[in-house]
């Protein structure tokens, strides 16, 4: 099953969004394996966005995402790297869809609440910078999957 690395910004951890965040995910059938709320430090922060390294937002986006707790998940489901982002709304919040997390809940591109991996690529990377391998739980079962299970291989 697909895997993909989520993160609640520091602005949707101190506007109280967390459990509105988590309610989406969990409602949509996605199942979380693995969640922590943490204090990026400068190190961590730097290597997950290192892909933007140079770029002219750089050193705010680190200031950032250093300035307060985030909460990291590590989200499963099917085609769940494209489901998240599709989820999240695009990076400027004005340009999402209605409905959609940024767009529902954020005003700029500078602070838009929520990350998803935008690749399976970048979905293994991030998650192993936030989580050891034996942080993730693997055995157990959502009550989607038992839905999953039940239904017929043809419809
Ligand atoms: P993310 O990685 O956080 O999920 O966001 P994204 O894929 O939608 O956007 P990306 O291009 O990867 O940019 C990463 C984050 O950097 C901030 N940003 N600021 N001031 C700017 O022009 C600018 N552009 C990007 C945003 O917080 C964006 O989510
Ligand atoms: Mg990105």
């Amino acid at each position: 099953m697909d895997r993909t690395f989520v993160a609640i910004k520091p602005d949707g951890v101190k506007r109280g969004l967390i459990g509105n965040i988590i309610r989406r995910i969990e409602h949509k059938g996605y199942k979380i394996v693995a969640l922590k709320m943490l204090q990026p430090t400068l190190e961590i922060a730097e290597k997950h966005y290192a892909e933007h390294k140079g770029k002219p937002f750089y050193q705010s986006l680190i200031n950032y995402i250093t300035s307060g707790p985030i909460v990291a998940m590590v989200v499963e489901g099917k085609n769940v790297i494209e489901g998240m982002r599709h989820m999240m709304g695009s990076t400027v919040p004005n340009d999402a869809q209605v409905g959609t997390i940024r767009a529902d809940f954020a005003q700029t591109k500078e602070f838009n609440t929520i990350h998803g991996s935008d690749c399976c690529e970048s979905a293994h990377r991030e998650i192993a910078i936030y989580f050891k391998p034996e942080e993730l739980c693997e055995n157990w079962k959502t009550m989607m999957e038992y839905v999953w299970e039940n239904m017929p291989e043809e419809v």
